[in-house]
């Protein structure tokens, strides 16, 4: 079959930033394949969409964290006659509280989703994106900028997206591909519970990007070839914070703040 269904692909579409990319994409015109494990979420927001008078979006229900994940997806897509033109790398989550008591299967569960199948879709994707000179938009956070006592993996997991997006953005230019790494500060979603958040500190912080705001200014920066993307100016501010306050200040402050989260779910 031709491949000629050119499509923005994006993970984790089930649910909150993830579904808040694919209406926005579908708005701009582009042609979606949506990936989450949730099948009747996505076949909800694809008729959404679809219903909407714009082509329905592909829907492909998978586990990323399936180590062939990436290659089935790929094998999927082909069969479809897609080419992936544009990667949301978004589906990710994060567990709140001590390093030690949650349990190792979980936490190695976050690398698998956040770190491997973020970089495997990169990989696997890349020549799709350079054949049709698009782009990929990573979901790191401002849990990149420095280290996270109470939420320690995670939060490295979002400093690898980050360092491995800005390396790529620089390799990957000359080819013709933008690398955008997004940094979103807290959004209320499906992340806080699955993290393991108590619902009292669920309220974001005055002034924070909400998830519209984000959505809006991770497009925006991907499809103008910019490195980082940190939405609204509180977040930029905690970003900053975060990234130049020596650590033995940021450590003990963070520490106690993931504390006051609460972990219960997570373990
Ligand atoms: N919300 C925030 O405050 C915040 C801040 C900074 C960065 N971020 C990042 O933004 C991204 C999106 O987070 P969100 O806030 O939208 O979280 P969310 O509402 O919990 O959505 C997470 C999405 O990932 C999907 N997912 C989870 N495990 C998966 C797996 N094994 N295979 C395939 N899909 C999977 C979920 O769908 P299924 O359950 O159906 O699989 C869901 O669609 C994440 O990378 C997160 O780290 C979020």
């Amino acid at each position: 079959m031709n491949e000629d269904r050119k499509i923005a692909l994006i993970t984790g579409a089930s649910e909150g930033l993830g579904a808040e990319f694919a209406r926005l994409f579908a708005a701009r015109g582009h042609d979606l394949a949506l990936v989450a494990r949730r099948q009747d979420r996505l076949d909800a927001l694809a008729d959404e969409i679809g219903g909407g008078g714009r082509p329905r979006p592909l829907v492909i229900a998978l586990d990323l964290t399936v180590p062939d994940a990436p290659a089935q997806l790929a094998a999927e897509l082909k069969a479809a006659g897609a080419s992936v033109q544009y990667l949301v790398n978004n589906a990710g989550y994060g567990l709140n509280g001590p390093f030690g008591e949650l349990p190792l299967d979980a936490q190695i569960g976050m690398i698998d989703l956040n770190v491997h199948a973020l970089t495997a879709l990169a990989h696997v994707f890349l020549p799709d994106l350079e054949r049709n000179r698009g782009g990929m938009l990573n979901l790191a956070s401002i849990a990149a900028m420095a280290p996270g006592p109470g939420m320690a993996v995670y939060y490295a997991s979002k400093a690898f997206v980050l360092s491995l997006s800005e390396a790529l953005t620089e390799e990957l230019r000359p080819r013709g591909v933008r690398v955008t790494a997004l940094c979103p500060g807290p959004v209320v979603t499906g992340f806080q519970e699955r993290a393991g958040m108590a619902p009292e500190t669920l309220k974001p912080p005055p002034g924070v990007a909400g998830a519209r705001e984000t959505v809006e200014a991770g497009y925006n920066g991907l499809m103008a070839g910019r490195r980082v993307v940190t939405p609204g100016l509180v977040n930029q501010a905690l970003a900053a914070g975060l990234a130049w306050i020596p650590h033995w200040i940021t450590l003990p402050q963070l520490a106690a703040r993931q504390a006051r989260r609460g972990g219960e779910a997570a373990k």
